[in-house]
């Protein structure tokens, strides 16, 4: 059955939902993106996804196509039309179609397209029982990276590099220390210390991120926000990644190393099961 999509304020059949070859999320990579997860039907932090979304259109000076509650509505209608029990809603907001200069044009309207892709289970998935492994590979994107933009070369190349390595995904590494993961944040636990870098421009500011650390708190785990090194990962209690689309997620191997017994840890494995259970309470 053909998705519902959302292009400009039309809900359309995915093959006969366009955009403008001149627009400049497609020629310039000029747009950003949220992903929300829903489960049960529901959005989980909708309010955190629209207002980093927002900061992202500010930092960008770039119009909003809308507002925060016609957007929930948007997310609403695509979740009921599409049927979605659980899974992901992608959207994205671009500069909209003008003719092509580097200059922002004055007058382009933005253009706003939300789809869905259903996940079965996606809070259920059986990776997290067993964990995911990584390798780390140089992180060579722009300097920016608090900006959620539809920029995602890098991230798919690493993501590729992964897969030819026979693992899962890949944490990036810069100045001798580790930004984050291709789409996640990384954490390392030690001795009972949850550690995962600062805020700043080097990473995005994940808004599952945002939750768990507030969990983990509430939970009275410490939590030490600085850089840390693949050495000091490889030679971790255990390791985790937060998404919107994992939640929490073990990470058993690093660059070949197993970390622990190379099975998830009892850190991780709490922070998602607080994480889910607390997010479902609050969906909307
Ligand atoms: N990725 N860091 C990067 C580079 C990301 O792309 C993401 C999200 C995160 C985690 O952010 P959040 O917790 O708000 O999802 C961190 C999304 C899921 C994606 O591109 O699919």
């Amino acid at each position: 059955m053909s998705r519902t999509v959302y292009v400009n304020g039309e809900y359309l059949p995915e093959e006969d939902a366009k955009i403008s070859v001149f627009d400049r999320g497609f020629l310039m990579a000029d747009g950003v993106y949220e992903v929300t997860s829903v489960l049960d039907g529901k959005l989980i932090d909708f309010a955190g996804h629209a207002k980093r979304l927002q900061r992202s259109l500010d930092e960008l000076e770039m119009a909003a196509p809308c507002t925060a509650d016609e957007l929930l509505e948007i997310h609403r209608q695509l979740v009921r039309v599409n049927e979605v029990e659980d899974g992901l809603i992608y959207l994205q907001v671009t500069r909209g179609a003008a003719d092509r200069d580097f200059a922002y044009p004055e007058d382009a309207e933005p253009s706003l397209v939300l789809f869905t892709q259903a996940k079965p289970g996606l809070a259920d998935n059986p990776v997290a029982k067993k964990g995911i492994k990584v390798i780390s590979i140089d992180d060579i994107r722009w300097g920016r990276r608090d900006i959620k933009t539809v920029q995602l070369l890098y991230p798919s190349m690493a993501k590729m590099a992964a897969k030819k390595a026979g693992v899962d995904d890949a944490w990036l590494v810069e100045d001798g220390v580790v930004t984050e993961g291709t789409s996640n944040n990384a954490y390392i636990v030690k001795d009972g210390r949850i550690i995962t870098r600062q805020l700043s421009n080097d990473i995005l500011h994940g808004i599952t991120r945002a939750a768990v650390l507030r969990f983990a708190a509430e939970a009275q785990m410490k939590v030490e926000e600085r850089a840390f090194t693949i050495a000091e990962a490889q030679d971790a209690d255990e390791a985790f990644i937060t998404s919107a689309s994992s939640f929490v997620m073990p990470v058993v191997e690093i660059d070949g190393a197993a970390l622990g017994a190379g099975t998830p840890g009892p850190v991780a494995t709490r922070l998602r099961d607080i994480y889910l259970d607390e997010m479902r309470k609050a969906a909307v």
